[in-house]
């Protein structure tokens, strides 16, 4: 094996295990493993790689509602990633987790040597902690009373009403939304990573300037990044890194005798998850079955090594502030430079990845829908900047249908057919001069050369578009020869072999150059249809076949109904839900467990309730839910029942619903009851020794 040109250690971001993929997430591999693909294509050595960021108090929290351990919550969604990275044919060649022995070291490692620099500060802060749950609260867990507008239930870093900033210790009427409880101000001890250090404002300057040799970040990244050095690096605060028990994570180590356990926060061992999972890669053999024989340490010790980390545009300053400075100030190689994407919105409607809405990955797949019309249709929408694109159904449809099938396959669909049926399988151009040949074989080297270049550069969007221009090139060369008409003139044999000749072969540079996009398709044509014993390498672009195999069908048209369903909410195919006589198609979609546990039942009792002036089927509601305050709910059901009746029942409602304000005022949740096709209204009850607050589930 010759020495591969370049060596490179590549990842996306460390996706969190508390759910399934959103598509953004899809997005972010699909780029990643483009990129890969093609380097690997043109023989660099690539160790790709991948883990799942398991710590902190969201998934402890999570966990803990869904009544199961962390680490059977990690499992579960561990598997699920594992399963759409399969799907999507995401080629990492190892992936991992950040709850493994490798981070633990690793984090402790690294925080070792950067506390022998001295840029480990201890430091007393005051923070918000609820005294139900026993714990610190992290700031998305408090909410209260904005202090400008006086709007309700707003977080403590922003309020969504009037738009004002401030800190959670100025809300007014805080409250915790784990318990509702009033949280309390506490000291504790942190632990700080001293970003403020001169040494450490002055090596971010470097290297956000020139990462490595040859390397500069994206323009709108370094803007970014120098707003957030401010000048010379002054801008930069200590960065708490410690978090109090209880926390889901990997404890400090070498603190003092006798005081409770520290943990790193999630975000200090999440990065150092890349070299864990590389770590893994190394020890388990896979990166000397890809012919790397040298060890962990000394493959990271190599300068030449390039270390890449793909990321979206909303975790930059993890990645251009925290993790260089870690990795340098512990003496460790730094990232060579770090890609940065966009959002992805479907139909201009944001998709975010805490809210999941949009087109579900999962679902996708399970609808049948061909992968790799998705990695074609996001690759075409991508370039090299941090620009949101659009998922949009038209346009996804009139891609797929028209650039891929009409354009692409269709060529070797025409050609492939005459030269079986005529030649046998045998290609050959006798009809064509040397000098033509050698004029085309340039043309199809200098199309790979650039398509090579924009790869390089991350540009997707301009290969593809390259590449249809020469498909229209080669059908319109096709459609120009008449190779039907000249199927039926055997004295024109020479001719309709040369022109599907020479259609195949700009099939074969076709197929080479989407090869990164397109992996499995490639690999059909590289097989069936070229004969080759491996998928294609970049070097196959010019490469003149002698003969091909019989076509076989590689890739069908989507039809737009399918991609109505996609994003239709309700299953179109039949969900086998037993019992249900009706059919699923009137129910709605079926929930995982974890979709479910975002809504929040609470048992709540009725202290008051009064009939509303103006609004004959409504009943004011008061309600405790073991909160410092009762809530306000109107509730729909006054024709069942008299509103001094109610007072002091008990009943489940949905605590977590968005307020909604009315004409008589803001509703805070929603009592629950059931009622069919006729009259009648009936009002939930627990059972005998159920308590205001207690949580459904
Ligand atoms: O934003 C996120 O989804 C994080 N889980 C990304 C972590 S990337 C790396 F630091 F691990
Ligand atoms: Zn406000």
């Amino acid at each position: 094996m010759p020495a591969p040109a370049r060596t490179l250690f590549v990842t996306t971001a460390l996706p969190y295990a508390n759910g399934p993929f959103h598509i953004g997430h899809i997005m972010e591999y699909i780029q990643a493993d483009i990129w890969v693909r093609f380097q690997r294509m043109q023989g660099n050595a690539v160790h790709f790689v991948c883990a799942d960021d398991t710590h902190g108090a969201p998934i402890m929290l999570k966990a803990e509602s869904e009544g199961i351990t962390p680490e059977a919550l990690i499992s579960r969604v561990g598997e699920s990633h594992r399963d759409d990275w399969k799907r999507y044919h995401i080629s990492f060649d190892t992936t991992h987790t950040t709850h493994s022995p490798e981070n633990v070291e690793l984090a402790q490692s690294i925080y070792r040597a950067l506390a022998a620099r001295r840029l480990i500060a201890t430091r007393t802060i005051s923070q918000f902690y609820d005294p139900i749950k026993g714990m610190f609260l992290p700031d998305r867990y408090i909410k209260g009373t904005c202090p400008k507008c006086g709007a309700k239930d707003q977080y403590g870093d922003a309020c969504e009403v009037c738009g004002s900033t401030y800190t959670p210790t100025d809300l007014i009427e805080p409250y915790s939304t784990l318990t509702g409880a009033r949280p309390e101000m506490r000291d504790s001890e942190h632990l700080f990573f001293r970003l403020s250090a001169p040494e450490v404002a002055e090596y971010l300057q470097r290297w956000t300037a020139a990462p490595a040799p040859g390397q500069a970040l994206q323009p709108e990244v370094f803007n970014k990044v120098q707003e957030w050095l401010g000048d010379g690096g002054r801008k930069l605060a200590d960065w708490d890194i410690s978090r109090d028990p209880p926390y889901f994570g990997i404890e400090i180590p070498d603190q003092p005798a006798g005081a409770p356990a520290k943990y790193f926060y999630v975000w200090l061992d999440a990065p150092i998850g890349y070299l864990a999972a590389l770590k893994k890669h190394f020890d388990s053999g896979a990166a000397r079955a890809l012919g790397e024989s040298r060890s962990f340490d000394a493959f990271l010790a190599d300068p030449a090594v390039e270390q890449y980390h793909f990321i979206g545009k909303d975790i930059v300053y993890f990645h251009t502030l925290f993790w260089p400075a870690m990795l340098h100030f512990a003496g460790r190689k730094t990232p060579n430079n770090i890609f940065v994407h966009g959002f992805i919105t479907a139909s201009g409607e944001k998709m975010s990845k805490s809210r999941g809405t949009g087109i579900s990955p999962q679902r996708y797949i399970e609808l049948g829908l061909d992968p790799e019309w998705l990695r074609y249709y996001i690759a075409a929408k991508l370039n090299s900047h941090v620009e949101d694109i659009d998922f949009g159904p038209d346009d996804f449809v009139a891609r797929v249908n028209s650039d891929l099938i009409g354009k692409y396959v269709n060529i070797a669909s025409r050609a492939a057919t005459f030269i079986s049926r005529h030649f046998d399988g045998v290609l050959a151009t006798p009809a064509e001069s040397a000098n033509d040949r050698a004029n085309r074989l340039t043309i199809s080297q200098m199309d790979a050369e650039a398509a090579r270049a924009n790869y390089e550069a991350r540009e997707f969007g301009k290969v593809l578009r390259d590449a249809m221009k020469i498909a229209d090139r080669i059908n319109e060369a096709f459609d120009a020869a008449q190779p039907w008409v000249l199927a039926k003139d055997p004295g024109a044999r020479d001719r309709l072999q040369t022109a599907c000749s020479q259609a195949l072969q700009g099939f074969q540079l076709l197929s080479v150059m989407l090869s990164p996009v397109l992996p499995q398709v490639a690999s059909r044509v590289a097989r069936e249809l070229f004969g080759l014993s491996r998928d294609f390498t970049w070097n196959d672009a010019w490469a003149e076949p002698a003969r091909i195999g019989p076509y076989r069908h590689l890739m069908t048209r989507v039809e737009p109904r399918q991609v109505d369903a996609l994003l239709e909410a309700v299953p179109v195919t039949p969900d086998p839900s037993p019992g249900d006589g009706k059919g699923a198609s009137e129910a709605p979609a079926r929930i995982t467990i974890d979709e479910f546990s975002r809504v929040d039942l609470r048992i709540a009792r009725i202290v008051a309730a009064q009939a509303v002036e103006g609004a004959d089927k409504l009943v004011r509601l008061t309600l405790d839910v073991g909160e410092a305050k009762p809530r306000t709910v109107f509730a729909g059901i006054k024709s069942a029942y008299a509103p001094e009746a109610l007072v002091g029942r008990l009943t489940p409602m949905v605590a977590n619903l968005a307020p909604r304000k009315m004409r008589f005022g803001v509703s805070e949740g929603m009592v629950l009851a059931a009622s069919g096709d006729g009259p009648g209204i009936y009002l939930l009850a627990p059972d005998a020794g159920a308590a205001p607050g207690m949580r459904v589930k």
